[in-house]
């Protein structure tokens, strides 16, 4: 039975892959999309949510546009790494579909709470929505089947600040309010996702395949790939999402540890910075899986290989 998953998103160039990487993955059904701030504002980022969509052939699956700014901490957007529009230089027609009426986070409480333990929900943004949907309805905690979340960075450097990683960076008491709800949670941190770099050969292969596909994912990444080398040195890009979203049906990507699990959100160096108690000093129940080894082609080749099938079925 293939599992009913929600994406809470801020397309964004990994994000929009692992739009593509749910449509084409049959242990998945994408029931629903809601939009977040963050890679971009949550009116581009919606608008690229519904371009992505009709690209390919998915303008059924609905898109919920979600909160506008983080809880507390003012907005926070990242054209650097994602470019203006935020699927860098990738151009796609402006969508003819709109978003739902309702909003995103009233979609995530009416989704979990009409199909108790059913919904997956993937977040790869700023958590604010989630944080939003936990205090309107905190019943979404026990009903909700799990939440994969990409974000943190817990022995590894951050990516915002030395100590944050961006999505938790954004919207740090938002992530304070989901890390401590008892939501059942599966993190995937920088630390796992800096070990699976999508390389400029592993573009090359896709780019054997003469489609809009393979031809969207070159000029997104191309931009992100200028990012990292500019910004961190690093030959290739960090596809954090789509990650994030393979472990939802291939777990044995990553290898995990249940742990106590916390984000700081104190006004000083350290807000955002996400860090777990190891040795469990305060004796307390662990909050979360985190994905902390990883088999990093086991990742690349399922992309790989799904992102081929696709392009080869939109020719
Ligand atoms: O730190 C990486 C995360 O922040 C990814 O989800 C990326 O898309 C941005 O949202
Ligand atoms: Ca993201």
């Amino acid at each position: 039975m293939p599992k009913h998953i929600i994406l809470d998103t801020d397309p964004g160039i990994d994000d929009s892959l692992a739009i593509l990487l749910a449509l084409a993955s049959p242990e998945v059904v994408l029931d629903g999309i809601s939009t977040i701030h963050g890679n971009a504002s949550t009116a581009q980022v919606t608008t690229n949510a519904l371009a992505i969509l009709e690209f390919a052939n998915a303008s059924h699956v609905p898109v919920y546009r979600g909160c506008e700014l983080p809880l507390v901490q003012p907005s926070l957007l990242a054209p650097e790494t994602h470019g203006g529009n935020g699927l860098g230089y990738a151009k796609l027609s402006a969508p003819q579909s709109r978003p739902q009426v309702k909003h995103g986070s009233d979609y995530l409480i009416e989704s979990i709470m009409s199909s108790p333990n059913e919904i997956t929900l993937v977040a790869i943004g700023p958590l604010t929505n989630i944080a939003m949907a936990i205090r309107k309805e905190p019943r979404i905690v026990q009903n909700v089947k799990e939440v994969f979340i990409m974000g943190g960075a817990i022995q590894h450097t951050g990516n915002t600040t030395a100590l944050a990683e961006f999505n938790t960076y954004v919207d740090p008491h938002a992530a304070h309010i989901v890390f401590h709800s008892g939501m059942p949670m599966i993190l995937t941190p920088l630390d796992v996702t800096y070990e699976c770099i999508f390389l400029k050969e592993d573009l090359d292969r896709l780019l054997k395949i003469d489609s809009p596909i393979t031809k969207f994912i070159a000029d997104a990444t191309r931009f992100y790939m200028e990012f990292h080398d500019e910004y961190q040195k690093i030959d290739g890009c960090v596809i954090n999402d789509p990650m994030t979203l393979a472990l939802t049906f291939m777990p044995e990507i990553c290898d995990y540890q249940n742990l106590v699990v916390d984000v700081d959100i104190s006004t000083g160096v350290g807000l955002g910075n996400t860090f777990a108690d190891f040795y469990n000093y305060e004796k307390k129940q662990p909050n979360m899986k985190v994905a902390l080894g990883v088999r990093p082609r086991m990742f690349m080749e399922l992309f790989l290989e799904r992102m081929e099938k696709l392009a080869k079925s939109l020719l």
